[in-house]
């Protein structure tokens, strides 16, 4: 009954005081992580300025400038904040007309060939040319796929290689016989399968991007979409400097804009485009 009095009169010396929140202006945390990661969120900042403000009190900052300070001096904040952001949507078979492309250049193939996807999410899609390949009958040992990607949750996840039922609504049911087991959490890509792929976290803007090596087929998808044109040209570069030759292979994804850029030589084969340095 008295509660209310108690309270305001007598002050409980165990009471913790709320910090006081001030998140105003987010910018310099946009403008940070774009640096870092090429990615602008343009319109849908509203969607995710009040993530930040989430995030940043989960690390007891209060301001977005105590965060800004934050993701300089901690390595775990400025991961977690990439984990966050990063759009990590995939699943098998996606775009397969490109993969299907690829086999049948590669089927004869005796030499070793190197691919690369930058960026390959959880796995989807290097294991998804790793599966299209063994159908077709093409001799794996002489195929070694690198799968990077700059959020390293996605990484973890790929290298279990455990997939919920979802992300395998593609596959037809005899593919999921062949290339899965039942495990408990979902369906796990066999062994056979996942020795092909090598999984390693990596910025495509971070100069260990170029300790990888060199590539002669290059799959970037689905991601130059979340860059302006500038970041997409300085993508491009990038991957350019990991070709093994003149003659590699560069995929995009449908969405991703790379039309207009001189940096490439545009190919148009059997439906499919593709490009060379
Ligand atoms: C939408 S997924 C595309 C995955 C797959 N290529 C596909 O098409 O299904 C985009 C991925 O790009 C990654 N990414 C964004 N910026 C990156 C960067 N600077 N370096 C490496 N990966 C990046 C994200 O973490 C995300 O997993």
């Amino acid at each position: 009954m008295f509660g209310w009095f108690k309270s305001k009169s007598v002050p409980d010396h165990n009471e913790t005081v709320a910090p006081v929140e001030e998140f105003s202006d987010p910018s310099r945390i946009y403008e940070y992580f774009s640096d870092l990661t090429g990615i602008h969120f343009d319109q849908k900042k509203s969607i995710v300025t009040p993530k930040i403000s989430r995030f940043a009190k989960e690390c007891g900052c209060y301001t977005f400038d105590a965060l800004y300070e934050k993701l300089h001096s901690d390595l775990c904040c400025k991961e977690a904040l990439i984990n966050l952001l990063t759009v990590n949507e995939t699943y098998f078979y996606r775009e397969m007309g490109q993969i299907e492309f690829l086999g049948h250049s590669l089927k004869e193939e005796k030499r070793n060939r190197r691919i690369l996807c930058a960026p390959g999410s959880s796995g989807e899609e290097p294991y998804s040319i790793a599966i299209y390949l063994a159908e077709i009958g093409c001799d794996l040992s002489k195929i070694e796929i690198v799968s990077i990607d700059i959020n390293t949750e996605v990484i973890s996840k790929a290298k279990k290689g455990i997939y919920p039922e979802r992300s395998l609504y593609r596959l037809q049911p005899e593919l999921r016989e062949r290339y899965f087991t039942p495990s408990d959490n979902g369906f796990k890509v066999v062994d056979s399968i996942k020795r092909c792929v090598i999984f390693q976290s990596c910025n495509l803007f971070e100069p260990e991007f170029l300790n990888i090596g060199v590539f002669e087929v290059i799959f970037s998808r689905n991601m130059l979409i979340y860059f302006d044109y500038e970041t997409i040209l300085r993508a491009i570069e990038q991957l350019k400097k990991v070709a093994s030759s003149e003659e590699t292979l560069f995929f995009f994804g449908h969405a991703d804009i790379v039309t207009k850029i001189s940096m490439l030589k545009e190919h148009y084969q059997d439906g499919i485009k593709f490009y060379t340095p």
